[in-house]
Order: structure tokens, then C-alpha cells, then sequence
């Protein structure tokens, strides 16, 4: 979808080269990720994309038509764009700032007015705050409609300067889970830029570390940098923990749920024991039918005699097969029984996961 060939940019003046000889393809409806140290040429790179920036040499095609000889006007009307610090128009509403594309390619007010009534659902942003100028919005509202904008007008491709920057962190990451949700059914072409390893790793289909003068270090799938990274540049770059950072891809439902200590109400409490014991646990889950309902310990049981149901805890958190392992994890060592309970949907109980398993997906 998007294809650079040996691009390079020389600023007029400047002592060095920005980008060189840069070579790059991103298929279509793929999410890829340029990461890389301050000044690494990551924006030209995105603006040479849309020729906000005029490349020195090379060529550059989107959707197979090379760009550098059509009109740069009609060119980013077609690709939607979140410049880095957001760029909203100050004189302009919330409303109009997100029309503006819209409104430039001819679409007429009703076609906008739905269109922008779609995207403040999507968005999540208040109707309230249509009326509003730039200035009276928080910095993570505004990020918001920095994207909402740059989507307003259904571009197939997105370029997107790290676009999430300046939100805490509680945001940005609700703000990245809506990216994911938007990217799965709307399958953009997106160029993301950040500075956040964790991020590229969460967003990315394929993730490009430069260096300095836009040269591509390694250019893969997050797991593949993980794992395998191709130098020691990258390996600085992707930091410590890379196994941590691993267990945040592979999902619970990608392996198999340990057998854990399962009970049933009414269970006489020698049985009971016996399967605490069998684990070397003094605790089980109480299971009905199915049904998880929480845990009983050795001494509950043997006060009653049995396992009654009315004594059962609720596991203070558990894990389901769409969280990570790198979740399953935060889970068991924050719960008292240093195991993390598995359920399906419905409560319906599938195992546990030990610290002992989830270290065999840490080593590589
Ligand atoms: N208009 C310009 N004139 C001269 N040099 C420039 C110009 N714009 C950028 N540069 C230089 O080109 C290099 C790449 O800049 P660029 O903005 O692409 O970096 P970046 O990777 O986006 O950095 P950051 O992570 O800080 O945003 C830098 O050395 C920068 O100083
Ligand atoms: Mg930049």
C-alpha cells in the first residue's frame, strides 16, 4: 500500500542527512510502528509519506500511484494525518475542526453532520464539547480529536505522529484498547510514530526501530524483536525485561490451563482434603456443574466437615483466555494463593496457571 524506494532528505543547510537511502513497504491494512531515538528522521519520514516534505531523492508510491508526481493537495486530502502536538485549528470549534477535510473535499452538511456524530460514538467525546474551541478541552481530549479528525473523511491510509504522547498513562492506554478496537474493523494502513517500546509492541502488526538518519535497524513483528532481536541496537532500544514484554503478546487461551485442586458442595471434607493435598495446596476451587464459585481453604473444610458451599470466596481476581500472560501473571503474584484461576465466559472454570508455567513462555 505504501512503498518507499531509497528515499533520502538533505535539509537545505542542515549539516547531515535526515533520512537516507530509506527503504520501506507497508502492506495493506497493517499497522506499522516506526520507533526510534529523538531526531532519528522519524517524522520526515512520515511527512515525506504524504509530501508535506519534498524527498531529496528516491521514489515513493501509495496504492501503487507514485505520489511524487501527483498533487500534494489531493494527496493528503486522501490520507489522514495526526501530526505531532495535535495541530487542531485554535479558531476553529471542535466541530469544524473535525470537518475540515469534509468540508474541503465537497462532502455537504448532512454527510458531515452524520459523519461527525459517528465519530463522536467512536470517540467517545462529549456532544457539549462540538461547540468548543481547542484551547477548552484537556490535552487527552483533545488527542481524541486530533484522530477523530484525521479519520473524519475515511482515509484508507493513516499517518499518526504519536498521537497518544501527551495523555497519562490511564488514557493513552484506553486510548491505544480503542485503536485496537477501531484498527480490527476498519483496517487502515496506519504509519504510527512513538517513543513508547510498550506501545509499538501493543499496536504494531510490524514494528521498524531506526537509527539515526532513518536507517532501519530491524524491521519485523513485535514478537520476532522480542525474541529475536537483530543487534544490540535493538536490544538497548527494547530495553530490559523483553521476556516480561513477551508474556504482555501471548494470550491465556494460546496455552493450556494447568489441572488445579477442584471441589465440589457438599464434598466430604477427607475428599476435599485429599484434593488440596494431591496439588500441594490447602486450598481448592468449589466448582458447580461448571460453574466456578469461588474457593474454600483446609480449615473451612475441616470445621465443616465438608465443603459448603455458603463458606466459598471469591477469587479476588482471575484470569479469562483473552488476557495476556503477562495479566496472568500480575495475577498471581498479587493473589494470596500465588496461582491465577482460569475461567471461560460464564464463569465456567477451566484450570489454573502456576508461576512454574508461565516461566517456560518467559525463556526463549
Ligand atoms: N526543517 C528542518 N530543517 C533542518 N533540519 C531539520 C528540519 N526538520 C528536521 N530536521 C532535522 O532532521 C532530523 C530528523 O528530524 P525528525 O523531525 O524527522 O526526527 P524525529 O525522529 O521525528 O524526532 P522526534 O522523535 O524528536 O520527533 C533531525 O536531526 C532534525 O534536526
Ligand atoms: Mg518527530
Amino acid at each position: 500500500m505504501i512503498s518507499l524506494k531509497n528515499v533520502t532528505k538533505r535539509y537545505g543547510g542542515a549539516s547531515g542527512v535526515a533520512v537516507e537511502d530509506l527503504s520501506l513497504d507497508i502492506n495493506r491494512g497493517e499497522t506499522v510502528v516506526l520507533v526510534g531515538p529523538s531526531g532519528c528522521g522519524k517524522t520526515t519520514t512520515m511527512k515525506m509519506i504524504n509530501r508535506l516534505i519534498e524527498p531529496t531523492s528516491g521514489s515513493l508510491t501509495v496504492d501503487g500511484v507514485d505520489v511524487l508526481h501527483q498533487d500534494p493537495v489531493k494527496l493528503r486530502r486522501g490520507i489522514g494525518y495526526v501530526i505531532q502536538s495535535i495541530g487542531l485549528l485554535p479558531h476553529r470549534t471542535i466541530e469544524e475542526n473535525i470537518g475540515t477535510v469534509p468540508r474541503l473535499i465537497g462532502w455537504d452538511e448532512e454527510h458531515i453532520n452524520a459523519r461527525i456524530q459517528e465519530l463522536v460514538e467512536i470517540f467517545q467525546l462529549d456532544r457539549e464539547m462540538l461547540s468548543r474551541y481547542p484551547s477548552e478541552l484537556s490535552g487527552g481530549q483533545r488527542q481524541r480529536v486530533g484522530v477523530a479528525r484525521a479519520l473524519a473523511a475515511d482515509p484508507p491510509v493513516m499517518l499518526m505522529d504519536e498521537p497518544f504522547a501527551a495523555v497519562d498513562p490511564i488514557v493513552r492506554e484506553r486510548l491505544q484498547d480503542q485503536f485496537l478496537e477501531i484498527q480490527s474493523s476498519l483496517k487502515k494502513t496506519i504509519v504510527f510514530v512513538t517513543h513508547d517500546i510498550d506501545e509499538a509492541i501493543k499496536l504494531a502488526d510490524r514494528i521498524a526501530i531506526l537509527n539515526v538518519g532513518g536507517v532501519i535497524e530491524q524491521y519485523a513483528p513485535p514478537e520476532e524483536i522480542l525474541s529475536e532481536p537483530a543487534n544490540d541496537f535493538v536490544k538497548s532500544f527494547v530495553g530490559r525485561e523483553r521476556g516480561l514484554k513477551r508474556l504482555a503478546l501471548v494470550k491465556v487461551a494460546d496455552i493450556e490451563a494447568e489441572e488445579g485442586p477442584v471441589v465440589a458442595p457438599g464434598d466430604p471434607a477427607p475428599r476435599a482434603i485429599a484434593e488440596m493435598e494431591k496439588y500441594g495446596f490447602d486450598w481448592a476451587s468449589v466448582v458447580e456443574d461448571g460453574e466456578l464459585l469461588g474457593w474454600v481453604d483446609r480449615a473451612m473444610v475441616e470445621s465443616a466437615g465438608k465443603v459448603d458451599p455458603a463458606d466459598a470466596r471469591p477469587f479476588s481476581s482471575y484470569v479469562t483466555a483473552k488476557n495476556s500472560l503477562r495479566e496472568a501473571l500480575e495475577s498471581i503474584v498479587t493473589s494470596r494463593t500465588r496461582v491465577a484461576v482460569v475461567v471461560t465466559e460464564g464463569q465456567r472454570y477451566r484450570g489454573v496457571l502456576t508461576l512454574e508455567r508461565i516461566s517456560k513462555e518467559i525463556v526463549s
